[in-house]
């Protein structure tokens, strides 16, 4: 099969696109064809080695969509549409930018779906994490909610989940390049921010805020928030892990501070959240397609400073 397979740490050009063994289905794991690959932030850390437990080389790819091929066990079939997510998927064993991925079979959530393949990519672990960071957040109707680091594929993704389900509230998206502005206005964005190095250039405060830039930004993201309101600490983009010099009596400015894991996911909450997304129509086209022989190209965009919303990679089959 062909499979992008990472054997050192470095940059995009470190994605290899080759020929590898087919796995084979055997107890307790099942071969998945790949119809669609989400590509993610966390991939970009992990081949450029900042995943401390992942050994080279590996398959990336923290989830996937697609068909079961292979399988022992009764409760799958051949042909089955399927998600999976995390798990350590693409970090302790191969991920999903190949064909095919052997996959536990926990780890392997039978979705009822008429998305198209691409559409469903963009889903798993993106609006996974903006519908859960949405929850904790415990919006109210007319509130102001704040997007930091928006123009992320789980930014835009929340974008979409808060304009479908609280319409009357207004959504305000934060980038570091103001250029990207106007694209926050055409996705459905009120308003948007610069961050500039950290710093919103905004008097404003608001209601809830979903942080995407994570430790390195919150002091900051606290002196916006209004008294009583949530902070959704879920991402990690200013590429620092843990709070320093952080006073949480002062800080906090009268907030909430929240986090959010998409590490434990339940087969019947992705399935919830595809029916929530059908139901509703909301729109979950991914911004760009990648075939999977383009990976070092995604990353290269992912990474760059034109990246806007969700990225996927779609596998070729001879079919
Ligand atoms: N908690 C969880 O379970 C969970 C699950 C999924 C994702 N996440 C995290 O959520 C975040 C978003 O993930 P994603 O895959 O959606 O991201 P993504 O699409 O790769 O994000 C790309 C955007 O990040 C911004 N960006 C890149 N480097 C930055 C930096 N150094 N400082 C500030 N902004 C930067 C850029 O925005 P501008 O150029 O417009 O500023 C760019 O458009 C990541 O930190 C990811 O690890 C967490």
């Amino acid at each position: 099969m062909k499979a992008v397979v990472v054997s050192e740490a470095g940059g995009p050009e470190v994605l290899r696109y080759c020929d590898v063994p087919t796995p084979v289905a055997r107890p307790g794991w099942s071969l998945i064809k790949v119809r669609g690959a989400g590509v993610n932030h966390s991939e970009i850390f992990t081949r450029e080695g900042k995943s401390p437990s992942v050994a080279f080389p590996r398959i990336l790819g923290i989830e996937c969509v697609g068909q079961v091929e292979q399988t022992l066990n009764p409760d799958l079939h051949v042909g089955q549409t399927v998600v999976s997510i995390m798990g350590e998927m693409g970090r302790d064993f191969d991920g999903g930018y190949a064909q095919y991925a052997l996959l536990p079979d926990e780890r392997i959530h039978p979705v009822a779906t008429s998305l198209p393949w691409e559409s469903l990519a963009a889903v798993p672990e993106t609006f996974y994490t903006a519908f859960g960071s949405l929850e904790r957040l415990r919006l109210g109707d007319g509130q102001d909610v704040l997007v930091r680091g928006a123009t992320s594929g789980v930014g835009i993704a929340f974008s979409k989940l808060v304009r479908a389900l609280y319409p009357s509230c207004s959504i305000t998206g934060s980038t570091r390049s103001a250029d990207k502005g106007e694209r926050l206005l055409n996705a459905g964005f009120d308003r948007y921010v610069v961050d500039d190095r950290n710093a919103l250039r905004t008097k404003a405060s608001f209601d809830a805020i979903l942080d995407l830039i994570g430790p390195a930004a919150a002091k900051d993201t606290f002196a916006h928030i209004a008294p009583g309101g949530t902070v959704c600490i879920t991402g990690l983009l200013g590429g620092q892990w843990t709070l320093e010099g952080f006073d949480p009596i002062m800080d906090t400015n009268g907030g909430y501070l929240a986090g959010f894991y998409s590490g434990d996911v339940e087969g019947e909450s992705l399935q919830r959240l595809v029916a929530m997304i059908e139901d509703r129509r909301i729109d979950v086209r991914p911004e760009r397609a990648f075939p999977l022989s383009q990976m070092r190209q995604a990353h290269a965009y992912l990474a760059s400073r034109d990246s806007f919303g969700k990225v996927v990679a779609i596998p070729e089959f001879d079919e």
